[in-house]
């Protein structure tokens, strides 16, 4: 059995990011789960930080700590997304307030002590949200960069544009300078771009496997997702919504459901119309070193099998 793969996940949740995190929470011997940090993104911290620490009393992980991360980006005013996520950014998961309380210390300074205690490329991150913590830590301590492994993050789009503005999606919007920060890093990137979470959606009979479980967890996933379906349904019709960030977590678990091409990617960070967007040299025009794995292809049915199948171990 191979060892697991210690890990650090960020997140804004978001019922997106709690598919992930409950998935991630019900694997431990592939993951070996050392944080969660929170940041804000999808609603404001203190929320995010609370449905981290909801979703943990879920998956009955009460090990693993939540750290409180960034209040805000690195430069612009926050933007959140209520529109999508509902003003708990967890509604229709039927949780209570959480009992746990987040460990002690600041989301950057726990990641940085993590990172700087282990060895090179011992570390894996997944960022699910904006990447505002993980840009914040490259910032503070440069030394980090060699310790990650891989960081495998949900974010940007190219061929299929942006979902926040035509050019930039959602958590590449909210925070462009701390992108830039990340993928000018040299940090090894897998990226999930919008290009391969619009071929995977929510459809009703994907929803109705996960309230079959007959378990609280799925249930409570039931129930966010079919919430969580009413805005991007207005936008891609009966096909339900694109289920993003537990791309993150399943290409941890079942890389082969994946395919991409190693590319170079540069974030816009200057311009009014663009700011945001991930611009991704797919033909190697600009002869620049590939900087990260661009996903563009997904096996869909073989995601939502995976993800049936941990959430039914919670
Ligand atoms: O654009 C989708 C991304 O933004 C997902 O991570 C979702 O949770 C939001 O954070
Ligand atoms: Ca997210």
């Amino acid at each position: 059995m191979k060892a697991a793969r210690r890990l650090i996940i960020d997140t804004d949740p978001g019922q997106d990011d709690a598919v992930a995190l409950l998935a991630a929470l019900a694997s431990p011997e592939e993951l070996d789960i050392l944080a969660i940090t929170s940041v804000a993104g999808n609603v404001p911290l203190e929320l995010t930080t609370k449905n981290c620490l909801a979703l943990v009393e879920l998956a009955r992980r009460p090990e693993v700590p939540v750290y409180r991360g960034s209040i805000r980006p690195m430069v612009k005013k926050l933007v959140t997304a209520e529109y999508v996520h509902g003003p708990t950014g967890l509604d229709g998961s039927g949780l209570d307030d959480p009992e746990l309380q987040a460990a002690d210390g600041h989301a950057v300074d726990r990641m940085i002590d993590i990172l700087m205690g282990a060895g090179d490329g011992e570390i894996t991150v997944c960022t699910l949200g904006p990447l505002t913590n993980v840009g914040m830590a490259i910032a503070r301590e440069p030394r980090v960069v060699p310790k990650i492994g891989e960081l495998v993050m949900m974010g940007g789009g190219f061929f299929e544009g942006g979902n926040t503005t035509p050019a930039a999606e959602f958590n590449m919007f909210v925070d462009p300078h701390a992108a830039h920060i990340v993928f000018s890093s040299g940090v090894p990137i897998v990226m999930m771009p919008l290009d391969v979470t619009h071929k995977a959606f929510t459809d009703a009979d994907r929803l109705r496997q996960f309230a079959d479980l007959g378990t609280r967890a799925g249930a409570s996933v039931a129930g966010m997702l079919d919430f969580y379906d009413r805005y991007d349904m207005e936008k891609f019709g009966a096909q339900g919504a694109p289920l993003h960030d537990p791309t993150v977590i399943a290409y941890l678990l079942a890389q082969e459901l994946f395919s991409g091409k190693h590319v170079h990617v540069a974030i816009e960070t200057s311009s009014p119309l663009t700011e945001g967007m991930t611009v991704v040299d797919w033909w190697g025009v600009t002869g620049m070193e590939p900087n990260a794995l661009v996903m563009r292809e997904i096996d869909a049915d073989g995601f939502f099998d995976l993800l049936v199948e941990r959430i039914g171990r919670l």
